[in-house]
């Protein structure tokens, strides 16, 4: 449980969809504690921020880990008008709207949500749906390297930032993303890290090489022809 509920807010989150921002100082996950209120049935744009999670959730069951304050740690909750095989538009556009926030960063998408900086990690992006219309999107972004374990060396990154003025361009990008969600196979396309290059897909039950030569409208990846709509995607080459 959090050990305080801190609602902050900040005037550049005017006319955005963000306005409330619940900045916890630990949690065991932002993702989990949305989806509690999503369930309470907290309306569209509500925000949590941690300092640090206790039980920090990845992609496919893995952990999100992270010591107190070394990454942005958010989770936004949306109600997207959206049908179901295109919701996985709005984590691209999450992965899309930190490359925003961080122009010069370098940073690039591997799908399905993944930012990276010349391969190497700098966020995920976890999205999960209560099946009741509220879909919450979560980030962690990392702002310090100094504890990258061993194993994490070679294939995470981090951007120095300062994470109250991350979090609001995030939230500013993500809000206008939203907002032009036509544009963001299109864009995630100029941006992706994965397309042109040799990858292996780790479907659970398949695995398999090709190259990724496309994304559908959907925001699915296309590998020799294969339309890949799940998985675990690892690049081979470098581009
Ligand atoms: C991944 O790369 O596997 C996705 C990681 C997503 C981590 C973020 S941190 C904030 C939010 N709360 C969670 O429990 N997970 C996401």
């Amino acid at each position: 449980m959090p050990q305080a509920d801190a609602t902050w807010s900040d005037p550049r989150l005017a006319g955005t969809r963000f306005r409330d921002v619940i900045w916890l100082p630990s949690v065991d996950s932002t993702n989990r504690y949305l989806l509690d209120r999503a369930a309470a049935g907290a309306p569209e744009g509500v925000v949590a921020v941690a300092d640090e999670q206790t039980a920090g959730r990845g992609r496919l069951g893995r952990a999100w880990v992270a010591p107190p304050g070394a990454s942005l740690l958010v989770s936004v909750l949306l109600r997207p008008l959206l049908p179901a095989e295109r919701v996985h538009l709005v984590t691209l556009a999450a992965a899309l709207a930190a490359i925003d926030a961080l122009p010069d960063a370098g940073a690039r998408v591997k799908w399905p949500n993944d930012v990276v900086v010349d391969d190497r990690k700098l966020a995920g992006v976890l999205a999960e749906a209560d099946g009741a219309g509220a879909v919450v999107v979560g980030m962690g972004l990392n702002v310090r390297d100094d504890w990258f374990p061993a194993d994490l060396r070679d294939i995470a990154t981090a951007y120095a930032i300062d994470r109250r003025e991350l979090l609001v361009a995030w939230l500013r990008a993500y809000d206008a993303r939203l907002a032009a969600v036509d544009r963001v196979v299109h864009d995630a396309t100029r941006r992706s890290a994965t397309l042109g290059r040799r990858v292996r897909v780790d479907l659970g039950s398949e695995m398999f090489e090709g190259v990724a030569s496309a994304l559908t409208d959907e925001g699915y990846l296309v590998v020799d022809g294969r339309i890949v709509s799940a998985g675990d995607v690892v690049h081979l080459r470098p581009a």
